[in-house]
């Protein structure tokens, strides 16, 4: 099997935008407690985070993290997680029916993001909530003081405002298992309030208005269009969910789902054009895919953990060899969307759903999905070409005309550097012919390499270097062509210098 790539510096997609690589921590499971916040851990910093974690963040490079929800954000006040922490009440949580310590609140998560080299990502609760507290937390946060809840900010041992420039107005507000679900004619309306009110207390701040909870949602995407046709002007985002599985075992549609997200993000940027066009406005809709990952392993976990706990082992899947792959072809397609998608958050990133696991206490470790995130966020950073692949192709039950091979260039033009991002979902190894002639001084450099040979491997606490990234031999680039061999079944970073 072959296929055919070629890159040409004049057919460009877009910038990226760094913001692609974000990541999400929601007060859920064992995400803060006992994740990024554990005081007894033996690395535990004066604020009780844990440094091994923290670590392990700036390894993946996370430029911004959305917090504190999700569903938690639905029924939350912030205002129970600020101040003298042995004031703060616990509470209830009715998303995940957890106890809610507020021993971690948005002082300490912003505290927590500088450490980690990140920006705050502050979703807001129109769940249970509306106009005021969301006028007020932005007040909170962003004035820099001689106003009642700036000055509250600053009695709380926070002069500086902390600057927050992104704000998610609610969380899901189409899915009817959330705190305060709405219509899309409610949600619109409020939206647009509560954005227009934001705004008059920071003009800096960008907004990011709730889309479809995922593609299969029954009002998608009319709930796009009629939130839009409220909103289209107050708000600069709109957000797209969606989180896949292979509950049925089958490995060759699995690693195809990918297309969904394809078609998820077309359809979505249509919806927005369309509205754009009744409007008759002259600005773009971007898209912010804050919550996209694999997630299906815990779910019968899930429903055995007793309720009314702080920090539970909720959403705790361990992820295999093949979720990497999956991982790996669902980054390939939010770059290949980079002239639309400006922010994405791989849901989560510490224990829940995360790339990053802990045991309370103890060791920390490095799932199989962290390796193809670290390498994009990493390395393909810069401008994605437009460089479509020739790929011989298959069906599966839920798609047509499935190609071989996902890839993606991307050139980095400040430093010279290329990057090729490639899964081979075959499962034989497939030679990719790389035509770089319109990048005379293109040099190789390396060729880093995911795979195994049970497709099932996944690193635990013991066994924490299962599945790790080997580098391959890459041949010289020769009359401008370069011959790479994929292995079977893996996710692969050409590096070109
Ligand atoms: O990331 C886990 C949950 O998935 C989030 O709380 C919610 O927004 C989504 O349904």
């Amino acid at each position: 099997l072959q296929a055919r790539l070629t890159l040409d510096p004049a057919y460009r997609i877009a910038e990226t935008d760094p913001r692609i690589y974000g990541s999400f921590i929601e007060h859920l499971g064992r995400a803060v407690y006992g994740g990024i916040y554990d005081p007894a851990h033996p690395s535990a910093d004066e604020d009780g985070f844990r440094a091994d974690v923290i670590e392990l963040v700036k390894e993946l490079n996370v430029p911004i993290v959305r917090y504190p929800g999700g569903n938690f954000v639905s029924g939350y006040r912030w205002e129970d997680g600020v101040g003298p922490v042995s004031e703060r009440p616990a509470r209830l949580d009715l998303a995940w029916h957890s106890l809610e310590p507020n021993r971690v609140g948005l002082n300490e998560f912003a505290r927590w993001a500088q450490k980690a080299h990140s920006e705050v990502m502050m979703a807001i609760n129109l769940g249970t909530r509306g106009i005021e507290a969301a006028k007020n937390i932005v007040e909170y946060c962003n004035h820099p003081g001689g106003s009642y809840w700036s000055d509250l900010r600053r009695q709380h041992g926070v002069p500086n405002p902390h600057k927050i420039r992104v704000w998610c107005l609610g969380n899901e507000m189409d899915g009817p298992w959330q705190i305060g679900h709405k219509t899309a004619e409610e949600y619109g309306r409020l939206a647009q309030e509560a954005a227009k009110v934001m705004r008059w207390v920071d003009p800096t701040i960008e907004l990011v208005a709730c889309g479809s909870s995922h593609s299969k949602m029954p009002t998608f995407p009319d709930w796009e269009r009629v939130v839009l046709e409220h909103a289209y002007d107050e708000v600069d985002y709109l957000s797209l969910h969606s989180y896949y599985g292979n509950r049925d075992g089958d490995l060759a549609n699995y690693l195809a789902c990918s297309l969904d997200m394809d078609a998820f993000i077309r359809t979505v940027v249509a919806t927005c054009d369309f509205v754009r066009a009744k409007k008759r406005s002259k600005k773009t809709m971007y898209l912010s895919f804050d919550e996209w990952n694999v997630w299906f392993h815990s779910n019968e976990a899930d429903k055995r953990v007793e309720p009314w706990q702080v920090g539970p082992p909720l959403l705790e899947d361990v992820y295999t060899m093949e979720d990497a792959l999956v991982v790996g072809c669902l980054l390939i397609t939010l770059l290949k969307h980079a002239d639309r998608v400006r922010m994405a958050c791989l849901a989560q990133l510490v224990n829940v759903i995360a790339p990053i696991m802990t045991e309370n206490g103890g060791a920390s470790w490095r799932q199989t999905i962290f390796y193809p995130f670290a390498h994009a966020s990493n390395w393909a950073r810069g401008t994605v070409l437009y460089a479509p692949v020739e790929s011989p192709k298959y069906d599966s039950k839920d798609f047509t005309d499935v190609p071989y091979v996902e890839a993606v260039p991307v050139w980095n033009e400040a430093d010279g550097r290329l990057v090729i991002l490639a899964v081979n979902r075959a499962e034989q190894p497939l030679t990719l012919q790389v035509d770089l002639r319109a990048f005379p001084q293109a040099r190789s450099e390396e060729h880093v390499v995911l795979t195994h040979p049970d497709m099932k491997a996944v690193n635990t606490k013991e066994r924490p270097n299962q599945v790790i990234p080997v580098k391959h031999s890459l041949d010289e680039v020769g009359d401008g062509k370069l011959q790479v061999i994929l292995p079977a079944l893996s996710w692969n970073v050409i590096r070109l210098a």
